[in-house]
């Protein structure tokens, strides 16, 4: 998604910008620009390559500034183009650049905005909601960038950060953020605008958060807050001390490959102390949150979402406590009856998809106020949101098709499931001690699991032939079945859904052919014969079975059935385990097909727009 890195300084930042957008690469974007000021002179480079051809264009114009605004950009209001791609500018009656604006969100009343300016006056070079900001900005400056910004940004409607630059005013840049996370980087002698820590954090001392509302004016060694109310404000400095290292690809071809590698110490991270499960294992303040719900309401998108369905069986099978699930961006324009004993349960490897955080906020404004986020960055917006979070240790993704984050969030929803059984004191000890055991041996039950990649790179080659995939899945298997068919989407670009297997009569069992690989996550739990019966549906109409089983399952390979057996059936946790090949399944039939696996076409890591 769209990623911001600008620079007030007394160096050349040229390189330092860029070098942020190499880090932002990650979260998706479709093409990138820069603009520096230098002599009083406004220049810019944009690019619908990689950021890597933004810095061959920089030294070949020898462009170069100690201000400066940078941006990767993920097209929403106009196509992928040189022209569409920040920074956008407005201009003085001579043509001359004044203003300069980066922007990540959506500007939804901008039509309204670009009628109200003077036609004449202002040349539209793009098909962008931000460059009708940028004139806008220009219309209103009244010698004071600073207040011009308060003033327009009153007229948005929508979610934003910018930065803005105006020439008349070169010792400072402007930034204002609405729904999307911008945060300010204080450095030595200078100071930086980004919509991620991660673009600046080996340049930076302190970080602040931006709140919603808030305009700041940045220059090199000071900076100014102004809030929703129009005061100025102390917003809390967080020390830089743990630097995100830079991510590294080591000895893998890619970082969802590296990060399914990852898993066992993620989910060893993740579990913490697991020996000593408690009440207190979320800490003691969650006594009365636990103690006074009667139902849990799950917030998310995407895989996120899948995590939160495989949730619904344990919370519900384990702590008897009725869980709905809802997809974000639905719940948040449907009318649902609330309950306020909820325990409204966000779940998102970003902590800032705006969907989830809108779903949130539509949450407590129904007066649901038990809020917690299971979130893998510290920090992220909807963390702060939520009165009550459990940071899962997957450490950064960077593959935009989560793995790594869908198995820790698992994790924590299992810890959630027993720790609210027992404060219903409904887990037998000897449960407990068993679960625990099981959890305690997961991280290596991942890694024997991971051991089977050989065998999965012989199904892949079979799936990189293929245009259709069917996954099918029982139970609390189901959502996993959901997750090995995302997966395979996005990575692969091969066509792939997923049912639930007693589903299949009733539609899907049409599409079955010898044309159709199906894969069936079959472990050998108590729908262990009905989901056999599913998998003769199948073969009997010609399609071949892809099957994940374990031994206890006795399912063997045979004409047009394929096994791979899996380590011993996990019980509750097995959702886990069945998670680690189909994630391995997506990859490597990617890997044959050469796509972009780590930044598939049209998606983005952190989905900052509605
Ligand atoms: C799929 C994927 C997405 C995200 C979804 C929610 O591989 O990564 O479906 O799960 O965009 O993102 P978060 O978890 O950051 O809220």
């Amino acid at each position: 998604m769209c990623g911001i890195v600008s620079a007030i300084s007394y160096r050349n930042i040229a390189f330092t910008l860029t070098e942020g957008l190499l880090r932002l690469e990650y979260r998706g974007y479709d093409s990138c620009g820069i603009a520096l000021f230098k002599d009083g002179e406004l220049t810019r480079v944009r690019s619908m390559k990689r950021v890597s051809d933004l810095e061959k264009q920089l030294l070949d114009c020898r462009f170069d500034g100690c201000i400066g605004l940078a941006h990767t950009r993920w097209a929403t209001h106009g196509i992928p183009s040189k022209y569409n791609a920040h920074p956008h500018f407005s201009r003085d009656k001579f043509g001359k650049p004044t203003i300069a604006l980066v922007h990540n969100g959506i500007i939804e009343n901008y039509e309204e905005l670009r009628n109200s300016l003077d036609k004449d006056s202002y040349d539209f070079e793009s098909q962008t909601d931000t460059e009708v900001l940028a004139h806008l900005l220009n219309d209103f400056y009244d010698g004071d960038i600073f207040r011009t910004v308060l003033n327009v940004t009153k007229l948005l409607k929508g979610s934003y950060a910018i930065a803005v630059f105006c020439s008349n005013e070169p010792d400072r840049i402007i930034g204002a953020r609405q729904g999307s996370p911008l945060i300010i980087g204080i450095g030595v002698d200078e100071n930086y605008l980004s919509s991620d820590s991660l673009a600046i954090s080996d340049k930076i001392k302190d970080l602040i958060y931006l709140e919603d509302g808030d305009i700041v004016e940045l220059k090199r060694k000071s900076i100014n807050i102004i809030d929703s109310n129009g005061s100025y404000v102390e917003r809390y400095k967080h020390s830089v001390n743990n630097i995100i290292a830079t991510p590294n690809l080591g000895k893998y071809r890619h970082y969802m490959q590296k990060e399914i590698f990852e898993q066992p110490r993620a989910v060893a991270d993740t579990l913490h102390n697991v020996d000593n499960l408690s009440h207190d294992f979320f800490g003691q303040d969650y006594y009365d949150l636990f103690n006074n719900i009667d139902s849990v309401l799950i917030v998310a998108c995407g895989t996120s979402y899948y995590a939160g369905m495989t949730a619904k069986y344990w919370i519900e099978s384990l702590a008897k406590i009725r869980v709905d699930v809802e997809i974000a961006s639905e719940y948040i324009y449907r009318d649902s009856v609330p309950n306020p004993n909820t325990l409204v349960l966000a779940i998102s490897q970003s902590g800032e998809t705006a969907d989830t955080l809108s779903a949130l906020k539509h949450a407590k404004s129904l007066g649901l106020k038990n809020t917690m986020a299971i979130c893998n960055m510290n920090n992220s917006a909807i963390v702060r949101e939520c009165s009550f979070s459990y940071i899962t240790q997957a450490g950064i993704e960077i593959g935009v098709a989560s793995t790594k984050a869908f198995t820790t969030q698992l994790t924590a929803l299992f810890l959630l499931s027993i720790t609210l059984a027992r404060y219903r004191s409904i887990l037998g000890k000897e449960q407990e001690v068993a679960y625990c055991r099981d959890l305690r041996h997961l991280p290596s039950a991942i890694g024997s699991v991971l051991s089977l990649e050989p065998l999965i790179m012989e199904w892949a080659k079979y799936f990189a032939h293929k245009g259709n995939s069917l996954f099918l899945g029982r139970g609390r298997h189901y959502p996993i079945a959901l997750e090995g068919a995302l997966k395979m989407k996005e990575v692969t670009y091969i066509h792939a859904e997923a049912y639930p297997a007693g589903e299949l009569k009733h539609g899907p069992l049409a599409l079955v052919s010898e044309h159709m690989p199906v894969v069936v996550v079959a472990p050998s739990d108590r729908l262990l014969e009905k989901l056999k019966s599913n998998m003769q549906e199948v073969r009997a109409r010609g399609g071949n079975l892809y099957v994940l089983a374990d031994k206890g399952s006795t399912i063997s390979n045979d004409s047009g059935i394929n096994v791979i057996h899996m380590p011993e059936y996990y019980g509750m946790i097995s959702p886990i385990l069945y998670t680690v090949p189909l994630q391995l399944l997506a990859y490597h039939t990617a890997l044959i097909l050469g796509t972009d696996i780590d930044k598939p076409r049209n998606l983005a890591k952190s989905v900052t727009v509605e």
